[in-house]
This record gives structure tokens, C-alpha cells and sequence, in this order.
């Protein structure tokens, strides 16, 4: 597995990380043995959220963990707060940082979470309130680094003006297929493309300048949750690329698309969302790949973009 050290954040953090959005359909037994899978392939990171099966994904891991033989502290686990699905509204207030934290830990049956991260903007959110709500959960312990996810570079910088804890990670959409996290850095200016378009105002530098680890979310699907694109029918020159390269290097398809993501420079992770035991040890052979600067460029253009 390869290894990141989060600059302020968890060290020897494993590259990929084991998304437990779709825990909540298994049962207990069958998420003890995919975390037990993750174990062996040197994934050392959990990524959840509130909201994930309304607390059902959390619940099932908090079951499952004691059933695998893993030591708490030999791995990382993270969650996220902020979007009230059922309540129809996303929040950043201090009330519902500190009740979602104690609801995360309650139902991860853990003491402390290595990271609690901020799920999605709420329109109305007070740094202010934020900043005491992340002193008040570091002060006690239950949270020991913090992020976001799908946040612009200026309210990461409203944030940081009170929030006195690093911000160590921005999770953020990014694959083969949606990769407008780095498109308009190619075509900008460019009349042409919607893909000059800058959707948000250049977080990816902004993370980079600023030491904030990208966790990429969804690194395998087309559109919002459409589906896999790997031997999708859809992608037939992206998937003729991700086999020859595959074939190369002795891997699968799936494991070249998300080496394409871990080559990247900015040292991301990339957070894979099965909870097949076998399409995640395909997955992690991605990290044993270190894609040529032109293989890189090859699948991007057969994921369908162009030099302009
Ligand atoms: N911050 C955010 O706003 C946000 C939003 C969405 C997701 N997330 C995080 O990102 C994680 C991943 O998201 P995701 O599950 O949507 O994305 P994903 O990992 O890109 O895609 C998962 C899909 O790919 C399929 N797949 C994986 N390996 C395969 C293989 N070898 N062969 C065939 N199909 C394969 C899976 O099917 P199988 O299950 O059959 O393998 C599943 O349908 C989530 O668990 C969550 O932690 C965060």
C-alpha cells in the first residue's frame, strides 16, 4: 500500500481509503470481513458520514469492528457532519457539530474520532460557531484533526480566520470522468469547453498551496452515482486505454483508473466505495502502479478530452 503523511494530520495514512457509504447493506459478519479484506491490503483508513444510511453505515462498522481483531489505534477513522437529509437542511451550527460528534461515536462504539469533517457548505454557516465547535470537541478529545468536504477556497479561508485547528483534509469529487476538479487549469480562457469553466474557484491549487490532503470521493463513477465507467458500454476508448495499461503493469482495469488519480502530484487519496472484498483487493493493486507521465495523459484523453 502506499502511504501518506498528512501534512498536521494522521501519518503513514494508507493512499486508498475504504468508503463505507454502502456499509449499511451488509450485515455485520459480511463488514467485518470486508474491513478484515481492507486490513490485508494495508488500508489503514475508514471515511464515513452522518449521514450514510441515516447512521445505519456507522452503526454497522461500530458492530463489525470488534468482530476483525484490529487494534483501535492501528487504524484511522473519520466521519462527517452537516447534511440533514431528513430535516431538509444542512448545518454547521455548533449544536449539531457537538451532537452529530457524540451520535458518530455512539454509534462507531470508539472514544475518538481521528478526523470529523464538514460534509457540505450550509448556506448559513458562522465560523465562529464552527471554531467553538471544533475547540470544545479537541479539547476533550473526541476529535483529533479536522476537515471538510466540497468546500470553496474562500470559505476555507472564513473558516480559517477563527478556526485555530488545522484543516488538514477537503474531500472532493474526482475521477476518470469527473475530473473538473482539474479541467478548467487546462482550458482556461477557452470559448470552446464548458470545461473552461471554473466550478470551484481553484480549490485544488488552493489545497495544494495550502497543505490540505484531497480525498477523492466516488474515483470509479460517471455522472453523480451513475455507475461504475470501468466495462461500461458507454466508454469504450477510456476502457480500451485502462486495459492496455492494465495489461502492462499485471492489474485490472479498476486498479489502473485509480492509480490515474494517486499519480497525480497532489498526493491525494482516493476513497473506493465497494464493499466487494474481491473488487477491493483489485482496487488496491493500484497502489503498487506508478502510471508514466504520457499513460496519465492517455487516459485522460480517452476519458474524453482534448488538448486545446
Ligand atoms: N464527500 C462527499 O460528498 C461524498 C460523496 C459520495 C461518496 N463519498 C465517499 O466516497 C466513497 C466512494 O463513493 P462511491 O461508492 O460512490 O464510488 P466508487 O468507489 O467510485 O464506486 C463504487 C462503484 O464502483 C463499483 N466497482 C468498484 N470496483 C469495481 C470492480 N472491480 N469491478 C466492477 N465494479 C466495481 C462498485 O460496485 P461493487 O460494490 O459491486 O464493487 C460501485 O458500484 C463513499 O463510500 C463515501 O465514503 C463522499
Amino acid at each position: 500500500m502506499k502511504m501518506i503523511n498528512v501534512v498536521n494530520g494522521p501519518q503513514n495514512a494508507s493512499a486508498i481509503i475504504l468508503g463505507c457509504m454502502r456499509m449499511p447493506a451488509l450485515s455485520v459478519e459480511q463488514a467485518a470481513a470486508m474491513i478484515r479484506t481492507a486490513a490485508e491490503e494495508g488500508v489503514n483508513f475508514f471515511d464515513h458520514a452522518t449521514c450514510y444510511g441515516g447512521g445505519e453505515a456507522e452503526t454497522r462498522f461500530g458492530d463489525a469492528f470488534p468482530l476483525t481483531g484490529l487494534k483501535r489505534e492501528d487504524v484511522y477513522i473519520q466521519s462527517k457532519c452537516g447534511l440533514y437529509f431528513d430535516r431538509k437542511e444542512f448545518s454547521w451550527s455548533k449544536a449539531d457539530i457537538l451532537d452529530s460528534a457524540d451520535g458518530i461515536l455512539r454509534r462507531l462504539k470508539t472514544d475518538y474520532l481521528d478526523a470529523l469533517l464538514l460534509h457540505r457548505p450550509d448556506l448559513l454557516f458562522d465560523p465562529e460557531e464552527v471554531a467553538e465547535a471544533f475547540d470544545e470537541l479537541h479539547r476533550s478529545g473526541k476529535v483529533r484533526h479536522f476537515g471538510v468536504s466540497n468546500v470553496t477556497p474562500g470559505q476555507l479561508e472564513l473558516l480559517k480566520k477563527y478556526v485555530k485547528q488545522p484543516l488538514v483534509f477537503n474531500q472532493l469529487q474526482f475521477s476518470l470522468d469527473q475530473s473538473q476538479l482539474i479541467d478548467n487549469g487546462l482550458y482556461l480562457n477557452n470559448l470552446t469547453t464548458e470545461r473552461s469553466v471554473v466550478r470551484d474557484n481553484g480549490v485544488l491549487d488552493y489545497c495544494r498551496l495550502h497543505d490540505i490532503t484531497i480525498q477523492a470521493w466516488s474515483p470509479l463513477q460517471f455522472g453523480m452515482f451513475k455507475g461504475c465507467f470501468v466495462d461500461h458500454p458507454d466508454f469504450p476508448e477510456l476502457n480500451k486505454a485502462l486495459g492496455e495499461i492494465g495489461e502492462k503493469y499485471g492489474v485490472s482495469k479498476t486498479a489502473v483508473a485509480i492509480a490515474w488519480i494517486l499519480r497525480h502530484p497532489a498526493k491525494m487519496q482516493a476513497i473506493a466505495g465497494t464493499m466487494n472484498p474481491d473488487h477491493l483487493r483489485d482496487i488496491c493493486a493500484a497502489a503498487g502502479v506508478t502510471l508514466t507521465h504520457r499513460e496519465w495523459y492517455q487516459l485522460y484523453l480517452a476519458s474524453g478530452k482534448f488538448l486545446p
